[in-house]
């Protein structure tokens, strides 16, 4: 069946999740973040993931913002930063992430070849709502899609159910865009065709699904989206 429907992951896949410690770490004043940045951009990557996946299975939901900082708070200490100042400004910053450079003009093309559009994220709708905004990429997606509607985090299969009531599609008709090789490789067993976005050249994930496509960046999508 042709592709109707690309939906996006969020974080990692649009908006580099790097780029508040990486971009904290530049500023005056935070030169204790500047030496460890990288190891706190990972720890604090890691644990808000495992949180959401623990949390899924432990049947104790909370929303993205909450294990976001949870995540935060083990990262800091991990890497002896005690500043609640810092605190505040990575969360300030993790609020506006930037997108991708290639973000804006991929997602408008695919408006051009009449594609849905939409994200489909862990985020809170606040959250995704900030990003968003700062990105300045409303104008280009049909919808952006929050677990909050569930109550429940990626890789849940109610999840990725959202896509099939929201634009009223088969799942053959979706391709999946992520970042994250597990949350690739879950759509891509719920039915989706996925594309796993790859940028670090990190090793498939060995789950019983695999991502059918393996990209390096987003910058073509929209000729995937049109071949299959
Ligand atoms: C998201 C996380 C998994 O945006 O990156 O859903």
């Amino acid at each position: 069946m042709p592709i109707t429907t690309c939906i996006f992951d969020a974080y990692g896949t649009l908006f580099d999740v790097a780029a508040a410690a990486r971009e904290a770490a530049e500023e005056p004043g935070n030169e204790d973040l500047a030496r460890v940045w990288q190891k706190l951009a990972n720890d604090w990557r890691l644990k808000q993931l495992q949180y959401t996946w623990l949390r899924a299975v432990i049947g104790d939901h909370t929303d993205f913002w909450e294990v976001t900082q949870n995540g935060l708070d083990w990262a800091m200490e991990a890497s002896g930063l005690e500043s609640p100042e810092l605190r505040e400004r990575l969360l300030q910053l993790y609020w506006e992430l930037s997108a991708y450079p290639e973000v804006p003009a991929m997602l408008a093309t695919l408006k051009q070849n009449n594609m849905n559009t939409a994200i489909l994220s862990n985020g809170s709708p606040e959250m995704l709502s900030g990003a968003v905004d700062s990105a300045a990429i409303g104008g280009v997606l049909d919808d952006v899609l929050s677990v909050e509607d569930v109550g429940v985090f990626k890789p849940h299969g109610s999840v990725y159910e959202l896509v099939c009531k929201r634009f009223d599609c088969d799942r053959s008709e979706v391709l999946f865009v992520s970042s994250n090789g597990w949350d690739a490789a879950a759509a891509a067993g719920f039915g989706f065709v996925t594309a796993w976005v790859n940028r670090a050249g990190e090793p498939v994930d060995r789950l019983p699904s695999k991502p059918a496509h393996i990209l390096s960046d987003l910058t073509t999508i929209p000729n995937l989206a049109e071949g299959l």
